[in-house]
């Protein structure tokens, strides 16, 4: 019952084309493997509204600045299998290619214009890494041929990032956005959490109760007395190293400044924890 381990894009590309052929629907969950439940939340939701699903693992090297980063980025390619079969799903598939399957012998990444949305927050602190995720995600689109894409919202700037990208091109897919999973201490999951010992990764719950606190004091006080709280929050604190916090319009992303009625706003947030860069986000309105 399960599954198709594609390595070889044409074969995947192959097998996709079939499918499209016999009018089934293909779901589609690009990742970078080293899997949680934040992943299969994405994955279950494709099960659940396609016949066919494609997941993908492949670390990115051009969405990385950092090689050390890149080097770092955890691997569990067995959990991830493993994880995989638990879903006990006859509709899924696997495609894990290696660097040349993508790239060839030259690992370069192209240059997107996505009219300002990656100038803002992790466009500016991890400068050309969404024209790394663009350039992987346009050739995995192009060998899957996917109906729908999931995309986590954990990823907020990524999610409009892709969907900008998807009606640029005119690609006729749905992006799909899911909501954030959660540790039960409320720190978002990502792969990068199994870099932190045990103690971070229950500090690091702070950063969700601080965007909580956000939410809950958006009505009465405004952006500055908000960002000024923030950065209290964090100023004696020598765990957590606080990189930005934004307020942004949830779908410019362009910084706030003044509550404006009709627009939605969401809080972002990075930091480091010993070196380990962790992201989140809270919709505010
Ligand atoms: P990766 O970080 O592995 O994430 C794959 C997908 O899982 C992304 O859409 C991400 O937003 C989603 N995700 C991660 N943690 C989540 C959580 N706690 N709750 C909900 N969704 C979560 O994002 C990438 O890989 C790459 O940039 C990729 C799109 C695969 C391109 O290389």
């Amino acid at each position: 019952m399960f599954m198709e381990v594609f390595y070889n894009k044409e074969l995947l590309s192959g097998y996709m084309n079939s499918i499209n052929a016999s009018k089934l629907s293909i779901g589609f969950v690009p990742t970078m493997g080293s899997l949680h439940l934040g992943h299969l939340s994405l994955i279950k939701k494709a099960i659940s509204e396609n016949n066919y699903v494609l997941v993908s693992i492949y670390v990115n090297p051009t969405q990385f600045e950092s090689k050390l980063d890149l080097e770092k980025y955890p691997k569990d390619f067995d959990i991830d299998v493993n994880l995989l079969k638990s879903l006990n799903s006859n509709k899924l598939s696997l495609f894990i290619p290696n660097d040349h399957e993508i790239y060839g012998d030259y690992i370069s990444k192209k240059l997107f214009d996505f009219e300002g949305l990656d100038k803002q927050m992790e466009g500016k602190y991890r400068p050309g890494h969404f024209n790394g995720v663009a350039t992987v995600l346009m050739k995995l689109f192009e060998y899957v041929n996917p109906n729908k894409a999931y995309f986590g919202e954990k990823d907020y700037q990524q999610l409009l990032i892709v969907k900008r990208l998807v009606n640029n091109y005119k690609l006729p897919i749905s992006v799909i956005g899911c909501p954030i999973v959660r540790d039960d201490n409320g720190l978002a999951l990502s792969s990068r959490n199994s870099r932190l010992t045990k103690d971070n990764r229950i500090y690091a719950s702070k950063i969700y109760r601080i965007l909580n606190r956000v939410k809950e004091n958006f009505e009465t006080l405004n952006f500055f007395e908000i960002k000024s709280w923030v950065n209290n929050q964090f100023e004696m604190d020598s765990t957590i190293d606080l990189e930005y916090f934004e307020i942004s319009e949830d779908l410019t992303l362009k910084t706030a400044h003044k509550k404006e009625k009709k627009i939605k706003y969401r809080a972002f947030i990075a930091v480091k924890i010993s070196n380990v860069r962790l992201i989140d986000n809270i919709a505010l309105n």
